[in-house]
């Protein structure tokens, strides 16, 4: 089987590392034993989602549609972030062979176009799925389906042959619920279990390059679907059927949390021998709560060396197909998140200012972070809260501060804290004329741990 090349790497200069610089005049005593160093961090405009994937050897991608690209904060807040994009409509069977055999590929084409203009990854989603499936595929009889499939496969790929880092050959074949069946639909009622295998055989003779994957959702823990899913790989690994990769879709609300077995369910496929990819995610809810959220799902995908890279579905809440969970990172103005900051340091990117390199520019904030004091199993940090060109009426920073370390005081602001992320708000001072500054403080006990915090971008109110 072909290698891919490594997937999400665009080329960017990175921001600077942070500027280091010694204290010269320091209290005696407390300092006095540990070689005290201040680390004075300057906040850059905010590293990439895609540079700071890349950096840890994996892609992250957002699901696009063509007909938003043309609006510019859409195209700025994609190009400035993602390394890889799904295109979240286009390439299904209902958009490219709506009429059989004659295929259009224009919608598809343009987001292709774009990524690669911009350097960034495809994946190809999807081949074969029940859904947005056009009326004249499922009339059709056994054989001449069989054929239309392998069509269906064959024309689609070789136009995007050596374009897509990865494809959904097949999308949810399992059913819900408890009985690890396959679901209806016109592939497994005429064609029976082997459709999967048979789009995957010839998905491979198509285009050796890409990466072959079963995505499916309610398979993100350990339950009776994803059980099923997991024979059906190990059986296709044991006799040869051409499969690499399995995609978890991710989609998450307080109906279907983030499972607590999620790590170990990646961990048991990657142990299957197949790459795992989070191939749609995205959390309902808002602040420190979907923050903590989404830190545990990049959390577990760095712990699963085979987690190849995570996509979230949709650039901003505004155009999320479940908009009204306000489940993405970016909000419907385009404005990160806290749980974007949370993604952000989680993949160990830098904490950013208020505004995304001037894009938006209006009301921001940035937060600066300094060491002030350190001492055998502790320190204090200091973070400078400063408005931009306009005045300001309040601010958050998330502060993350990785486990065993724990903050035991915070002063000149007050902490809200989810997991390992603490979004600290202005106390009494929230009021900040332009260009005017305030400061807040934390004393953090190490516990052993040696990470510094992790000081996420300033969010205006
Ligand atoms: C969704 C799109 O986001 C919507 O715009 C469309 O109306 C329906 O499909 N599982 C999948 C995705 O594999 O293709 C679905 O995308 C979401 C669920």
């Amino acid at each position: 089987m072909a290698q891919n090349p490594p997937v999400g790497g665009r080329t960017r200069r990175r921001p600077q590392a942070r500027a280091r610089c010694a204290l010269s005049l320091l209290t005696a005593g407390v300092l006095a034993a540990a070689g005290v160093v201040a680390l004075a961090g300057t906040a850059q405009a905010a590293g990439a989602l895609g540079d700071a994937a890349a950096a840890k050897g994996r892609y992250f991608g957002a699901a696009v549609a063509a007909n938003h690209l043309g609006e510019a904060a859409y195209a700025s807040t994609l190009d400035a972030q993602f390394g890889s994009v799904t295109p979240e409509n286009e390439m299904k069977w209902d958009a490219v062979e709506s009429s059989r055999n004659s295929f259009s590929f224009s919608a598809a084409d343009r987001i292709v176009s774009h990524a690669q203009s911009k350097g960034m990854k495809v994946r190809g989603h999807t081949l074969v799925w029940h859904s947005q499936l056009p009326g004249w595929v499922s009339p059709l009889a056994a054989t001449d389906l069989r054929s239309a499939m392998n069509n269906h496969i064959t024309q689609v790929m070789t136009h995007y042959k050596g374009k897509i880092h990865s494809w959904d050959v097949v999308n949810e074949a399992f059913q819900d619920g408890g009985s690890g069946a396959r679901r209806s639909s016109p592939f497994q009622d005429k064609l029976g279990n082997g459709f999967i295998e048979e789009a995957f055989r010839t998905a491979r003779t198509v285009d050796a390059g890409a990466k072959l994957c079963y995505n499916d959702y309610n398979t993100d823990g350990q339950n009776a679907k994803s059980n099923a899913v997991y024979e059906m790989v190990k059986d296709f690994k044991q006799r040869g059927v051409p499969i690499d990769c399995v995609g978890f879709q991710s989609h998450f609300n307080s109906n279907s949390p983030v499972p607590s077995d999620f790590q170990a369910n990646l961990q048991r496929f990657a142990d299957l021998g197949v790459d795992v990819q989070i191939t749609e995610l995205d959390i309902e809810g808002s602040g420190s709560a979907q923050a903590a959220n989404y830190t545990k799902v990049v959390n577990a995908c760095l712990a699963v060396t085979r987690c190849t890279g995570i996509t979230v579905w949709g650039v901003t809440d505004k155009y999320s197909w479940r908009s009204g969970g306000t489940p993405l990172l970016f909000d419907g103005d385009y404005n990160k998140k806290p749980a974007y900051d949370a993604v952000l340091a989680a993949l160990g990117g830098s904490g950013g200012g208020g505004d995304d390199g001037g894009e938006g520019g209006d009301g921001a904030c940035t937060a600066t972070y300094t060491r002030t004091s350190t001492w055998n199993g502790g320190y204090n940090g200091q973070v400078t809260v400063k408005a931009g060109g306009s005045g300001i009426t309040g601010w958050a920073v998330p502060v993350t501060v990785a486990s065993p370390q724990k903050v035991s005081a915070v002063w000149n602001g007050t902490p809200t804290t989810t997991g390992d992320v603490m979004t600290v708000r202005h106390s009494w001072n929230g009021t900040l004329a332009a260009g005017a500054s305030t400061t807040f403080g934390f004393t953090v006990q190490t516990n052993g741990g040696t990470s510094a915090p992790v000081v996420g971008a300033c969010t205006a109110s």
